[in-house]
């Protein structure tokens, strides 16, 4: 926060402009997080932290606030756990700003700590594959996927990472390959449809983030993520989920209770604007898909790698 608003970076103009927008209502922030200004399941959660944080301030219903943000993206847990630690901190009479910049903070350490126990993932000549974007623009700093990256690189480790594009909205090609780019690590872009060719080459880890996982581990992310897990575990690839503790659903039992986000068909009829599918064609637009647990072979979090058959262990350490 700055002078009483919130300030964001407008992730939709990435990589070709960096430009930061400013918030001083809870309306205007979930219109951002609809509108994905604001995007990738933890920033969502921080995002609606400070939009409940002006709520408070401007003296709004905060149960109404509260219904309005979890409105806006059904499928991230961070974006109702987060709401939901608003709540509750605010109804002890916690300082508004304070509780959502504690937030805040928390997912950072969470994704610092996501790098750290990750990064051993990381051999030396490694080659490593993402999809989407679950980078520093995704979760405040650090991100999850690419913190272990992150984290290896900077130890000095030399490797290198295949970013698929992520069709749609490109958030692989546009905001991934812009974070490896500042950060010197060589990737190249590929296409999404390129992923087995590539890993049957050679691709000696994939790793993701998530958007909500149930407590058996079957978990949603960006639209593709399914299919790379089901060619991993074909080629043999070990396939790594990297999540804070604030994404995991221990409500829900299965993936089979996750909703998933429909974008609607203009994001994949236009480009840059303008129509690229025939007059009368329709297009169908799940941004998210489920993966069941059975092709992970573990989740990266900040509380240790697990197997799936081990996430109970740590259902209580989440805030
Ligand atoms: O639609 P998006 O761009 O919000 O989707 C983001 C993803 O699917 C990410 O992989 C996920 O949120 C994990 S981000 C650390």
């Amino acid at each position: 926060m700055q002078g009483g608003k919130l300030v964001m970076i407008d992730q939709r103009l990435i990589p070709e402009r960096f430009q930061l927008v400013e918030f001083s209502l809870v309306e205007e922030v979930a219109r951002a997080i609809k509108n994905m200004t604001v995007r990738g399941a933890p920033a969502i959660g921080a995002a609606a932290a400070y939009g409940m944080a002006l709520a408070a301030i401007n003296g709004q219903d905060l149960a109404s606030s509260a219904h309005l943000l979890k409105a806006q993206r059904p499928t991230a847990f961070d974006l109702f756990f987060a709401v939901d630690h608003m709540l509750e901190m605010l109804s002890k009479g916690e300082e508004p700003v304070k509780a959502a910049s504690d937030y805040a903070d928390s997912i950072v350490g969470r994704c610092r700590r996501i790098g750290e126990r990750g990064e051993r993932l990381i051999a030396e000549g490694a080659k490593v594959m993402t999809h989407c974007n679950a980078g520093a623009l995704a979760t405040v700093d650090y991100g999850t996927a690419l913190a272990p990256i992150r984290v290896a690189w900077r130890s000095g480790r030399r490797f290198f990472v295949y970013v698929s594009e992520t069709r749609p909205r490109l958030q692989g090609m546009k905001l991934t390959a812009y974070e490896l780019r500042n950060e010197g690590i060589p990737h190249s872009i590929i296409v999404d449809g390129a992923s087995g060719h590539f890993m049957r080459q050679g691709v000696d880890l994939v790793i993701v983030g998530a958007d909500r996982i149930a407590a058996n581990g079957d978990f949603a992310n960006k639209v593709g993520t399914f299919e790379k897990a089901v060619l991993a575990k074909e080629l043999d690839v070990p396939f790594y989920v990297a999540a804070p503790l604030s994404t995991f659903d221990f409500a829900l039992e299965s993936g089979r209770g996750i909703v998933i986000e429909d974008r609607g068909e203009d994001e994949v009829t236009f480009m840059e604007g303008r129509r690229i599918a025939p007059e009368g064609s329709s297009a169908l637009n799940p941004s998210f898909d489920m993966t069941p647990s059975k092709y992970v072979r573990g989740f990266i979090t900040e509380a240790g790698i697990l197997p799936p058959r081990d996430i109970g262990k740590i259902k209580g350490d989440r805030m």
